[in-house]
């Protein structure tokens, strides 16, 4: 089968050939329709996440197909089933990126479910990650309607999810965007933009807004974070999806600041599927690219605009 894999912890992602897996007792194979981009893909090729690992490690955690065969002891999927979510198990090396893969019917780090009737698998296969992420990081906010959120890293793939969810439960977003995604982002719900490439976040919302009630900040920089948890009202709240919150922030007494981990995803799942399948939020899909093309997506630039997919 096709698929992208690292030979080794640390080496170029590649396209390969390589033999389609056998599900064991337990696991089920399937065979994938669409694969989505996360930052953690580059992550777990670089030996970012302490897991287990086989050799050669094949790529990809978010995924959507068709069950193809079942080992023993499966007792709730068939072949046939159509199912999504995040593929994330240990040994890591059984990845999306790929036309097989095999799971198991639970995963212990990761969520599997059935794709509900009549959605596109490019959908199915965009939401697990960023949406579970987005969902997770706000139900742990706790923001109360009318309160103010900046989201920093908004047009990203966990970004897009997260201003739609919070505008939904009446949040005032204020997004960071690039000025030529300010009209799309706004679209999505958020009340207002600032650019980050014209100056510093924190400064910028300061002048334009004053405080904050809370910030979620989707971007990897501790100094960044440090400056835009500043901008919130005491008794408000700063998450770090990229877990860059140092330890003298987590310890403040003025207001929560936390690293966020993402906690019961076979609920995240279903919650975020459920408002996909709903139409109460939009998928957004910025490119379907095919699995030769995965490599270059990993090393993406700037100018997201919500998830890339992986057409199989
Ligand atoms: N803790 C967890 O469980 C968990 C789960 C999922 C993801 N994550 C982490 O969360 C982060 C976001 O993931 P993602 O999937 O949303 O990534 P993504 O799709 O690459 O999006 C990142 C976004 O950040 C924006 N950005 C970059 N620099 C910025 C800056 N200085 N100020 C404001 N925005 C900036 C990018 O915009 P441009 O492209 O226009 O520059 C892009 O919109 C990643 O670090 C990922 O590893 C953590």
């Amino acid at each position: 089968m096709r698929a992208v894999a690292v030979g080794a912890t640390g080496a170029t992602p590649e396209p390969m050939d390589l033999p389609a897996p056998r599900p064991a007792a337990g696991e089920v194979l399937v065979e994938l329709a669409a694969a989505s981009v996360n930052p953690i893909d580059a992550g777990i090729a670089e030996g970012r996440l302490p897991m287990p690992r086989v050799f050669p490690l094949v790529l990809g955690v978010d995924g959507a197909g068709r069950v193809t065969e079942v080992g023993e002891e499966v007792r709730g999927l068939a072949a046939g089933d159509l199912v999504h979510g995040q593929f994330l198990r240990a040994p890591l090396g059984h990845g999306t990126f790929a036309q097989y893969t095999v799971v198991t019917e639970t995963p212990d780090s990761g969520a599997l479910q059935p794709i509900p009737d009549g959605m596109p698998a490019d959908v199915a296969a965009a939401l697990p990650t960023a949406g579970m992420t987005a969902l997770g990081a706000l139900d742990a906010m706790g923001l109360r309607s009318g309160q103010s959120l900046l989201i920093a890293g908004a047009t990203g793939g966990v970004g897009v999810f997260a201003v739609q969810l919070a505008t939904a439960r009446g949040v005032e977003v204020i997004a960071t965007a690039r000025p030529d995604a300010d009209r799309w982002i706004r679209d999505l719900g958020a009340a207002a933009t600032v650019d980050y490439t014209t100056g510093d976040v924190a400064a910028l919302v300061r002048r334009s807004h004053g405080a904050v009630d809370a910030v979620l900040d989707l971007t990897d920089d501790p100094a960044r974070f440090a400056a835009n948890a500043a901008l919130v009202r005491d008794g408000g709240a700063a998450v770090s999806v990229a877990l860059v919150a140092g330890e003298d922030l987590l310890a403040s007494d003025r207001i929560a600041v936390s690293n966020f981990m993402m906690r019961d995803k076979p609920d995240l799942l279903a919650r975020i599927t459920a408002e996909a399948a709903a139409g109460r939020i939009s998928v957004p899909i910025q490119r379907a690219i095919a699995l030769s093309e995965v490599p270059g997506a990993l090393r993406r630039g700037a100018g997201a605009r919500g998830k890339t997919v992986v057409r199989i």
